[in-house]
């Protein structure tokens, strides 16, 4: 079994409702191995300019039910330049941190992988409210974020059906369509634009028109944000007029933005960022580093980084030259089923999205 008398948790990039509650999981569960752990405030960039805060008892249960992250975030560029991380590593140094545990997304994994690579052991948390780690089945911020779309495509549906409205929504999540895919079908959508199938755009406004025909009043079509037209144009925005032009419907448009990434933390997110935050402990323990927390068809796991980087590459069509040079045949093989699993759910959704909306 590894020892560490002190070690730091962190947040960082886009901040995801359960955050808090994971800092607390990890703050707790070290405690209670008797390891001493310190926050660092703003994500990667405390680490470089040297800002801590101490987790007492008392601070982390305050934060179990808000949202945000009470450590703070960043996305710190600096982080990414030799200097910036040198920084970082005689900070820890100084302050004796053994190892850090780091809770965000695909850029806060590869800040850790870089930790790991001069000498701090490192673990991530998934959290992100895209959903869109390939390794990784559900990433903290999703559920929360999820009930937080439904709810406010609930209170457009209101205003459309008073008025005979259609309304776009464009929904967060870059490139991943996840949230907008199961926030459409949880809303009742009519139509589902994603990145990673394409958008039969014909069919859908045939599909309003049959609705007007048919009597009905409120229509909603959600919209990844990620979905853009040849000449990089937000598509929710150009698709609410072409809706409003040929099939006569008045269509208003709604960016929901940075709304999505607040509210109180699900059960979900808190209960799940606990089992994350205890497997990290775990993890440390054990002499692992470089790995993150996963769940995987309902099980927490752990995959190792530099693996999950590459997975996630290869899954987003991002693969450079040499990224797959350091992996066996069987880790490549493994990457190449976890990508196909992926693209299975992501289809079966979709044709679920399909299916319900049709008049
Ligand atoms: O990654 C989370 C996320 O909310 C994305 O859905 C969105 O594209 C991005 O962050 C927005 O980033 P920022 O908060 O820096 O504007």
């Amino acid at each position: 079994m590894a020892q560490f008398k002190k070690i730091a948790v962190l947040t960082s990039g886009g901040d995801a409702p359960g955050m808090n509650a994971g800092v607390r999981a990890v703050a707790r569960c070290a405690a209670n191995k008797g390891i001493e752990v310190v926050g660092v405030i703003g994500g990667y960039r405390g680490l470089i300019y040297d800002e801590f805060t101490d987790l007492p008892a008392a601070f982390t249960a305050n934060i179990i039910r808000r949202a945000g992250t009470a450590l703070y975030t960043d996305r710190c560029l600096e982080f990414k330049t030799e200097e910036g991380m040198q920084k970082a590593i005689e900070t820890c140094k100084k302050h004796g941190i053994e190892a850090v545990v780091a809770i965000g997304g695909d850029g806060t994994f590869r800040g850790a992988n870089d930790l790991c690579l001069h000498g701090i052991p490192a673990i991530g948390i998934p959290a992100t409210i895209d959903n869109d780690i390939t390794a990784t089945d559900y990433t903290i911020g999703f559920d929360t974020a999820q009930n937080t779309v439904i709810e406010a495509l609930s209170y457009l549906h209101d205003t459309c059906e008073s008025h005979a409205r259609c309304n776009v929504v464009e929904i967060m999540g870059r490139d991943c369509g996840e949230l907008t895919l199961k926030s459409g079908i949880a809303a009742g959508a009519l139509a589902i634009v994603v990145p990673e199938v394409p958008f039969d755009e014909a069919a859908a406004i045939e599909n309003i028109k049959k609705r007007k025909a048919a009597g009905q009043r409120g229509m909603l079509v959600a919209v990844s944000e990620g979905v853009v037209t040849a000449d990089g144009k937000k598509y929710g925005e150009v698709l609410a007029k072409k809706i409003e032009e040929e099939t006569g419907v008045e269509t208003k448009f709604c960016r929901l933005a940075h709304f999505q990434r607040g509210g109180r933390p699900s059960a979900r997110d808190r209960f799940t960022v606990s089992l994350m935050g205890e497997k990290a402990i775990d993890l440390l323990l054990e002499g692992k580093s470089n790995m993150f927390v996963c769940e995987i068809q309902g099980k927490i796991e752990a995959v190792d980084i530099k693996w999950g980087i590459a997975a996630d590459r290869m899954y987003k069509g991002k693969l450079k030259d040499g990224d797959l040079d350091n992996f066996t045949e069987e880790q490549i093989d493994a990457m190449k089923a976890l990508c196909a699993r992926r693209t299975e759910e992501i289809g079966e959704l979709y044709d679920l999205g399909l299916t319900l909306a049709k008049a």
